[in-house]
């Protein structure tokens, strides 16, 4: 868990704490299969201020102590503790910051200030600010505000230090990963942030994809900002081009609407193997057009996973066979989660095996009505039992259909960063 300081920019440091890969559930639902990092951000002028935190996990908020340490600075020292989000990955370590101090002033919005004794029984004094009002910390070092809510939670704001045009958004524009030495994208490879690109997309799909439209609102905000450095509540800080996570963000907000990228995802799952025979003859058929697939099978993929593979995804198939009358019950929970996370405007298709009546199909489409997903469907191909050779040509057809569809889908869709 030890890591060291690092200077974001003359008089900003990063002080960071990660959980390891799959240490833990990310919000206890979502896997980490490469961790993540909690950055937290000391700025001084003649006064000191902490921008964010890290959670309050055994041995994470040491971490964030011994990084006091290693920079000269006591508990004492700060004098403004910034709150730009409540959630406790960030906050948790008011637990023990309040054991060694109690007289700490609090920055935070309007909303975030019942949440610190809703979470800490924290009732210090506490300054409320909202967009547009600012902190002087001395030697020419001015913190502006801006509320930017419901990224991801009502409350949350962003800080923007005026002197260097560093922005501390918390977790907009962050992305899952750990970190070991190199926090800053002008120390990486295109491999390296090829990789937090992706753990990018994990983090946008799982953690903020429900909130598409709040996204685009701070995307606009922070283009009105003169910013120099992006240092997000999570991953890497962006000063080499800060606005390359900004455009990322803006493509990945657009894809509730917009169609994403080239790609299918594929979930599937099979009682006997009925349904299983005919995935191979699709995945064939869409990659022989050209298009990449994410194949996941249920219930053993975790939802995680899926998630970060249907965003990106402008067309999703579904095998699954009727299981009492309905759908095969983990497809109905991985389908369910994706349009609450607005998974919306899909190229869809459904095949799958039943044995009496049928079902799944009616419970699908009434799913897909009850959350508006938007999502169109080429016909369902459904078989009694195991799939005759008409069924798997019918399906492969089906891929080679939908790949097209998807082609053309994202040739037409407008460019968006
Ligand atoms: Fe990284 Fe919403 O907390």
């Amino acid at each position: 868990m030890g890591m060291n300081v690092t200077e974001v920019t003359d008089g900003i440091f990063r002080l960071s704490a990660n959980a390891e890969p799959n240490s833990l559930l990310f919000e206890g639902i979502w896997p980490i299969p490469n961790g993540v990092s909690m950055n937290s951000y000391i700025v001084k002028g003649e006064k000191v201020a902490i921008v964010d935190g890290v959670c309050g996990w055994d041995g994470v908020p040491e971490t964030l102590f011994e990084q006091f340490d290693q920079m000269g600075i006591k508990a004492e020292d700060i004098d403004y503790v910034i709150v730009n989000h409540h959630e406790p990955d960030h906050s948790g370590w008011l637990e023990d910051f309040k054991k060694i101090r109690d007289d700490f002033q609090i920055i935070t919005s309007v909303k975030g200030e019942p949440l610190l004794e809703a979470f800490y029984e924290i009732t210090n004094d506490v300054r409320t600010v909202k967009t547009g009002d600012s902190l002087d910390l001395g030697d020419g070092r001015v913190l502006a505000f801006a509320d930017i809510p419901n990224v991801h939670w009502p409350e949350t704001m962003a800080t923007f230090d005026t002197k260097s045009g560093t922005l501390m958004p918390c977790d907009a524009f962050g992305s899952f990963g750990a970190i070991s030495d190199a926090p800053y994208d002008d120390q990486l490879s295109r491999e390296e942030i090829d990789f937090f690109e992706h753990e990018a997309v994990r983090y946008y799909s799982n953690i903020v994809a429900a909130f598409c439209l709040p996204v685009k609102k701070a995307i606009k905000a922070v283009e009105e900002l003169p910013v120099k450095i992006i240092a997000p509540g999570h991953g890497i800080v962006w000063r080499k081009d800060p606005w390359k996570i900004v455009n990322d963000y803006k493509r990945y907000a657009s894809y509730d609407k917009n169609p994403a990228k080239e790609e299918v995802t594929v979930l599937w799952g099979s009682m006997y193997g009925m349904t299983e025979k005919a995935v191979k003859p699709l995945v064939e058929a869409i990659e022989a057009e050209g298009v990449k697939v994410h194949v996941h099978r249920l219930p053993e993929s975790p939802l995680g996973d899926v998630l970060t593979s249907a965003w990106t995804s402008t067309g999703i198939v579904m095998g699954m066979p009727t299981y009492e009358y309905k759908m095969f019950p983990p497809m109905f929970a991985a389908l369910d989660e994706l349009a609450k996370k607005k998974v919306k405007n899909r190229k869809a298709f459904r095949f799958g095996s039943y044995g009496w009546s049928g079902g799944a199909q009616k419970e699908l489409d009434e799913l897909m009505a009850k959350h508006k997903t938007g999502w169109d469907f080429l016909e369902t191909v459904e078989f009694k039992g195991a799939p005759g050779k008409e069924d798997i040509e019918l399906i492969r057809q089906r891929g080679t259909e939908l790949a097209r569809e998807v082609k053309r889908m994202v040739a037409e869709a407008p460019a968006i960063a």
